[in-house]
C-alpha cells in the first residue's frame, strides 16, 4: 500500500498541479495540495459524504476541520488511526486537507454525529 502510494501520489500531484489554480485556492489552506493529500483519506472517507461506518469530511468548516484533526494529532480524540494519519500531517497539510474537503459538496447527513461540539 506504501509502495503503491508513493507511485501515484506523485503522478496526482504531476495531474492536479498544472491545474491548480491560485485564483480559486483558499483563503487559508492549498487546496490543490490539499486535493493531492485527499487521495489517501478517500479510501476510507466517502468523497460523497455518504456514510458507512466512517464518518464523512466533506464540507466540514474548515475551522473545524483543522480543531479536529489537531485534536487527533495531540491524542485528544480516540482514534489509533486517525492519531497516525494526523500526527505526520504539518500545520499546512492539514490546512490544504481542510480547504479542500471544506469546498466540496456534502451529501444530505444520512446520520447524525455521534459527538455534539469540538
Ligand atoms: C484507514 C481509514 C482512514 C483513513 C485513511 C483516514 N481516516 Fe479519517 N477517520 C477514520 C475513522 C474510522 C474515523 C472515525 C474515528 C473516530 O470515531 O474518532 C475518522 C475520522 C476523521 C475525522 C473526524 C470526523 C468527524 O466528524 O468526527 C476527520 C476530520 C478525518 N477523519 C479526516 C481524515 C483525513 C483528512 C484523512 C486523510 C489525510 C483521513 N481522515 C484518512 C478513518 C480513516
Amino acid at each position: 500500500m506504501t509502495r503503491v502510494a508513493r507511485v501515484t501520489l506523485p503522478l496526482l500531484a504531476g495531474l492536479f498541479g498544472p491545474l491548480g489554480d491560485p485564483l480559486t485556492a483558499g483563503a487559508s489552506g492549498d487546496r490543490a495540495l490539499g486535493q493531492y493529500l485527499s487521495s489517501e483519506c478517500v479510501t476510507c472517507h466517502q468523497i460523497s459524504g455518504r456514510f458507512d461506518g466512517i464518518p464523512p469530511i466533506v464540507g466540514l468548516p474548515e475551522d473545524s476541520f483543522v480543531a479536529i484533526m489537531k485534536e487527533y494529532k495531540n491524542k485528544h480524540r480516540e482514534n489509533p488511526v486517525m492519531q497516525t494519519i494526523a500526527g505526520r500531517l504539518s500545520v499546512e497539510e492539514i490546512a490544504a486537507l481542510a480547504a479542500y474537503f471544506g469546498s466540496l459538496k456534502a451529501a444530505p447527513p444520512a446520520k447524525k454525529k455521534r459527538e455534539g461540539k469540538t
